[in-house]
């Protein structure tokens, strides 16, 4: 697996804050984690803490975020101790973490299109459903197994493109080229079908899994001309999957 964020932690960081990162990726994500009052939520690929400040802020009792780059956590816990947010980061990767049965939610954006085989994510999905306790929930956003990626539109208008080869095989690689204001930088994530993403998921012991289509919040529709979302939500190259444990 191509998981080296370290170089690009800190391009990473500002590419959250392209407009379709909030008024897509987390309205939809932050809606689907639901009520978060008094719960333990464990934050999977946290990077450099984007969601679990946004978990925590929304009123969860207990945040943990994991993630196997130095680069992110070091950012991550810089800012915990410039905001005193109180939450808790672990350098590990999620298959190697422990925590058995500790969590009523996992959240994990941008995890399990890191598995280039069903072995890996079959790894990631027993790794996630361990870390929770029965009857919870776990929240994802990833790459999606929905669409055609050999005829994929250009995204480049929302500061990204999505680059595909040209055969959908398991592990095809997907990269995404982000644009910032003065630099490019690239993520190389991987393909594997629906099919071997619910039965990982079966497998792992996770029930009631729904794929989520995107939606662009009130906020980000009225913040933009009429149409300026179609392409994205026309041929939507992310989706949300939620689950429960049990
Ligand atoms: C695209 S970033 C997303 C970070 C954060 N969730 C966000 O949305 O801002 C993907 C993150 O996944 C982490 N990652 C990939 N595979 C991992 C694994 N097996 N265990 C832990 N972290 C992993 C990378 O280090 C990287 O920080």
């Amino acid at each position: 697996m191509t998981t080296d964020y370290d170089p690009i932690a800190e391009q990473y960081q500002l590419s959250k804050q392209q407009p379709w990162r909030r008024y897509i990726e987390s309205y939809g994500l932050l809606d689907l984690a639901g009520d978060l009052a008094g719960k333990a939520v464990v934050d999977l690929a946290c990077g450099e803490g984007f969601y679990s400040r946004l978990l925590k802020h929304g009123g969860a009792q207990r945040v943990l975020g994991v993630d196997s780059s130095q680069g992110m956590i070091d950012l991550a816990r810089k800012q915990e101790v410039e905001q005193q947010a109180g939450i808790e980061y672990q350098l590990s990767d999620v298959r190697e973490m422990g925590h058995a049965g500790e969590f009523d939610l996992a959240v994990a954006a941008w995890l399990l299109n890191y598995a280039s085989t069903t072995e890996q994510l079959e790894a990631m999905c027993q790794a996630v459903s361990g870390c929770l306790k029965p009857g919870g929930r776990f929240v994802t956003i990833n790459s999606s197994p929905l669409i055609d990626w050999l005829t994929i539109p250009s995204y480049r208008k929302y500061g990204f493109e999505a680059l595909f080869g040209n055969e959908m095989r398991p592990g095809a690689p997907i990269t995404w080229k982000f644009y910032l204001e003065n630099e490019t930088f690239d993520i190389e994530n991987y393909y594997l079908s629906q099919s071997a993403h619910e039965e990982a998921l079966r497998g792992a012991g996770f029930s009631e899994i729904n794929w989520r289509p995107l939606r662009v919040s009130a906020e980000g529709t009225a913040a933009y001309e009429a149409g300026y979302w179609d392409t994205f939500l026309t041929v939507q190259p992310v989706v949300f999957i939620e689950c429960v444990k049990g």
